[in-house]
């Protein structure tokens, strides 16, 4: 992009403070700022607040496959799975591009050392969770990480440095996640830097298409992948590549399987499965009405209680055929670092502005099928979120304990 083209468009969006002081950058810095301001999704930025709509269609229960179920035929999904995975069918994809900000640690999430007596991180303790699996089938499975630009590069050393946890390091591969500009409440863009506008990565739903645009799709055919497991970065008890679930998935013939707890209540704030209009969807605690969030089944169960914890199965042909869906964007106040006109650095204590996101719970309403699969929370759902409190560092280190993982 040039200038000129830049005055233009800045001025039609009315945001031509951007190029303010322009011509005092270095020739680079000028460079970087014009390929930021072509990267503008200006749709995206349009709807800062604005009341979104409502968009959610007609909401009806999704069963899950209970644990009782799941016991029953243990053996038989456990051996499909793992011939699956013996034939290279699975792909493994750690989305760790988020900024952990309620850690308030400036490093990426996987670095932080959940061991006691000796050194264990977050991304080791996943590492040997999916190691679990690699041992018992007998065979490779790669590894895909999303990272953001922020990120990237101290998430690679960090791998690096540790040796890939003893992981093959031919099985990880890398790729960084998109980028969206920050507002302020009166839906002007910040500035981070002289130069440089305020972004921070879009959100955990633009994965796929990350995934492809650094032309890892390649690399999942040429290996005859089939099926991608997302995962989050924070649950460090979670099950990688679990073959029990991977096999049911097969088996029930979907083209999506989700991890889901059973809800502690029905005020417990977490989305659940359900149907939107036909298709397999998720309905947030916010969304669902009081008699729907209190609602019981025959068996006493909730019907809307199959709490999600982003552990997904996604069938790779589905994710092409939907790749270039629109999906809905995420406006959310956070604290954005930005600098005044005078050049001054703001670390805001508080909420300034909108940054927007792409949610991959999003992805589930484009799949055709998909199966709740109910795992046992004690054993599987240990999020990180905060250092203390719920979700946090103290409770990951009781439950890591509680399953057997010496700190
Ligand atoms: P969270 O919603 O917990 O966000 O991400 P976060 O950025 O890690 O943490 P906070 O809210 O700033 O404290 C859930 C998962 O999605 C990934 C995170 O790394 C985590 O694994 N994620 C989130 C991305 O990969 N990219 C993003 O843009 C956002």
């Amino acid at each position: 992009m040039t200038r000129d083209e830049a005055v233009a468009v800045l001025t039609a969006h009315n945001q031509l403070h951007v190029l303010e002081g322009f011509d005092q950058l270095t020739a680079t810095q000028q460079e970087g700022l014009l390929d930021q301001i072509a990267a503008i999704d200006w749709d995206m930025l349009a709807i800062a607040g604005k009341k979104q709509e409502d968009s959610k269609g007609e909401i009806t229960p999704l069963e899950s496959l209970t644990l009782d179920e799941i016991a029953a035929r243990e053996e038989e999904f456990k051996a499909a799975g793992l011939a699956a995975i013996r034939d290279h069918k699975i792909g493994a994809v750690l989305l760790a591009g988020g900024m952990g900000t309620r850690l308030g640690s400036d490093r990426p999430k996987g670095e932080l050392n959940v061991g006691l007596t000796r050194e264990l991180y977050i991304f080791e303790c996943l590492i040997n969770n999916l190691m679990d699996v690699v041992r018992e089938a007998g065979t490779s499975i790669p590894l895909y990480i999303m990272t953001s630009e922020k990120n990237d590069a101290d998430t690679r050393a960090f791998f690096a440095e540790h040796d890939y946890f003893g992981y093959a390091s031919e099985d990880v591969k890398f790729f960084i996640q998109d980028m969206a500009a920050a507002v302020d409440y009166d839906g002007k863009l910040l500035m981070e830097a002289p130069g440089r506008l305020a972004t921070s990565p879009n959100g955990n739903g633009g994965w796929f298409s990350s995934l492809a645009r650094a032309g890892l799709l390649d690399d999942v055919h040429a290996r005859g992948v089939e099926w991608l497991n997302i995962f989050a970065v924070d649950n460090v008890l979670q099950k990688i590549a679990d073959p029990t679930f991977f096999g049911a998935t097969l088996l029930h013939g979907v083209d999506c399987g989700s991890k889901v707890v059973r809800k502690a209540n029905p005020e417990e704030k977490v989305g659940v499965m359900c149907c939107e209009d036909g298709h397999p969807s998720i309905v947030e605690y916010y969304e669902l009405s009081d008699e729907m969030a209190n609602a019981r089944d025959a068996k006493g169960n909730l019907v809307y209680g199959a709490g999600v914890i982003l552990n997904y199965l996604f069938a790779v042909s589905r994710l092409e055929k939907i790749m270039n869906e629109k999906m809905p964007v995420h406006v959310v106040e956070k604290k954005i670092p930005y600098i005044t006109s005078e050049g001054t650095l703001v670390k805001p204590e508080e909420p300034n502005g909108y940054k927007f996101e792409l949610l991959a719970v999003d992805m589930v309403r484009l799949m055709e099928q998909c199966l709740p699969y109910e795992v046992v929370r004690e054993h599987e759902f240990a999020p990180i979120k905060n250092l203390h409190g719920v979700d946090s560092l103290d409770t990951a280190r009781e439950l890591l304990q509680q399953n057997g993982v010496a700190l």
